[in-house]
């Protein structure tokens, strides 16, 4: 068992002392209310223990319907959006080979996505490079009525019941949707598409210990149960037993309030490894769409460093205060490269010979650290001992945790996504939908 570690010294620094220790009543309380489920949004709390709800039964049924698609196919698209897509790309690029798409000797499909975008070039391109190949589809949506996967699977669908005729294409096509209500579902029921479940009580951005992240992860050969087994792990020393003290959920949850309320409008999650990359793009999405409401929310955002010390370094060093940044540290990388030694030296960089290029990174990760604390940006350290599927488990429960009782500290219910309503109402009544025809008008005058 190999625990992720927080560490939250170098932002308690910039908080007034004693702050951070008044908070832990109110945070602890904030727990009991979720575990109470009393709280707002207490009807989509099926997340919480799922962990260790799920069962060998649930997770056997996934991975045989994964092995029996991955034995007839080499491409899988998944298509999906927001929480229906992130989790699943989030681990697949986490634990997957950095070129997976590459690797002659990659056992499982080739995962590739659609329907998380409407770029008429994406899907064309994705069309014309699955054209000759043998490929499934999994469609995943829980309403199974948003527009983006549903018209990228219309056409997907239409493009393999073409290729290989409807029979053949209905048993490589495996949807993933709400039990018993929504277009899939019904679509699913007469296609006779094998499906699995979304749980009423879990929304998108809490889904990906469901099957929406669990059928995509092991189509491409991650271990699911090592996956759940570190979520379990998180579930339990995060539960309402624990002390705040060794809670780091509820610890995460109240030193990034305090920041917030001190003016720190903005949380930088950055890592030191690309492959992490995706998975800031689903945490983004679980702070952004549970926090961003009512006029507050710290807004979340994103960095790949080094990469972006040569771009968005600048800004963070030197520009407004008003950011913090989380970092996700990976302790001990999977593979091992030494610098060579250089008869000529002209880069004069034998001093670093025979040093693993990952004591070079660590040294950029101190060093950054270091200097942004100097020029006043808060650090909060999460440190994660290699990346594996165990350690991804615990970091994406830990997330999900404290995003609840952030959300909670805040005084909204985390729960909810009511703006995300907004541009699909403008889009559709400018698209002429049926029913929406005053709407229509009304936003072609204003604009045109
Ligand atoms: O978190 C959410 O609820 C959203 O991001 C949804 O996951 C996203 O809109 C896709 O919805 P659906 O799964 O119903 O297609």
């Amino acid at each position: 068992m190999e625990p992720i570690k927080l560490n939250i010294t170098q932002a308690l620094n910039f908080l007034p002392e004693g702050e951070f220790d008044k908070q832990r009543d109110t945070a602890l309380e904030r727990l009991i209310l979720l575990h109470e489920k009393t709280g707002p949004g207490n009807d989509y709390l099926g997340w919480l223990n799922l962990p260790s709800d799920i069962n060998d039964k649930q997770t056997g049924e996934i991975i045989a319907a994964a092995n029996e698609l991955r034995n007839e196919v080499d491409v899988v698209v998944v298509v999906g959006i927001g929480g229906s897509y992130l989790g699943a790309k989030a681990i697949i690029e986490a634990l997957n080979h950095s070129f997976y798409q590459l690797l002659t000797t990659r056992k499982a499909p080739l995962i590739m996505f659609a329907g998380q975008n409407l770029s008429q070039d994406y899907l064309a391109d994705l069309l014309e490079v699955i054209d000759d190949k043998n490929y499934g589809i999994v469609v995943i949506s829980k309403s199974g009525t948003t527009t983006e996967p549903a018209l990228a699977f219309r056409m997907l669908k239409n493009h393999l019941e073409s290729k290989i005729g409807k029979k053949q294409a209905g048993k490589r096509i495996i949807a993933v949707t709400d039990e018993k209500k929504g277009a899939l579902k019904q679509l699913a029921n007469e296609e006779g598409y094998k499906t699995f479940v979304i749980p009423d009580d879990i929304g998108g951005r809490y889904s990906v210990l469901t099957p929406v992240g669990l059928l995509p992860v092991a189509l491409a050969g991650i271990s699911i149960k090592d996956l759940i087994e570190g979520a379990r792990f998180m579930e339990k020393i995060t539960g309402q037993d624990t002390i705040p003290e060794n809670n780091p959920a509820v610890q995460y949850s109240i030193i990034r309030n305090l920041l917030y309320r001190h003016g720190r409008k903005i949380e930088i999650l950055v890592n030191f490894n690309p492959k992490l990359h995706f998975f800031a793009e689903w945490w983004k999405q679980l702070f952004g769409e549970s926090e961003g409401k009512e006029g507050k929310g710290i807004y979340p955002s994103s960095v790949d460093f080094t990469t972006d010390l040569h771009s968005l370094g600048q800004y963070i060093q030197e520009g407004e205060r008003i950011l913090f940044e989380t970092v996700v540290s990976v302790t001990q990388p999977d593979k091992q490269i030494n610098i060579p030694h250089d008869k000529t030296n002209l880069d004069k960089l034998n001093y670093l010979a025979g040093k693993s290029l990952d004591e070079v990174n660590k040294m950029a990760e101190l060093g950054t650290m270091l200097a942004h604390v100097d020029g006043g940006v808060p650090n909060i350290h999460i440190e994660i001992p290699s990346l594996n599927e165990f350690c991804l488990g615990q970091l994406i429960y830990f997330f999900e945790k404290a995003c609840a009782i952030s959300g909670y500290l805040l005084g909204i219910n985390p729960f909810n996504q009511p703006g995300v309503e907004a541009y699909k109402k403008n889009m559709f009544a400018l698209l002429s939908k049926p029913g929406l025809e005053q709407e229509s008008a009304r936003i072609r005058k204003n604009i045109f």
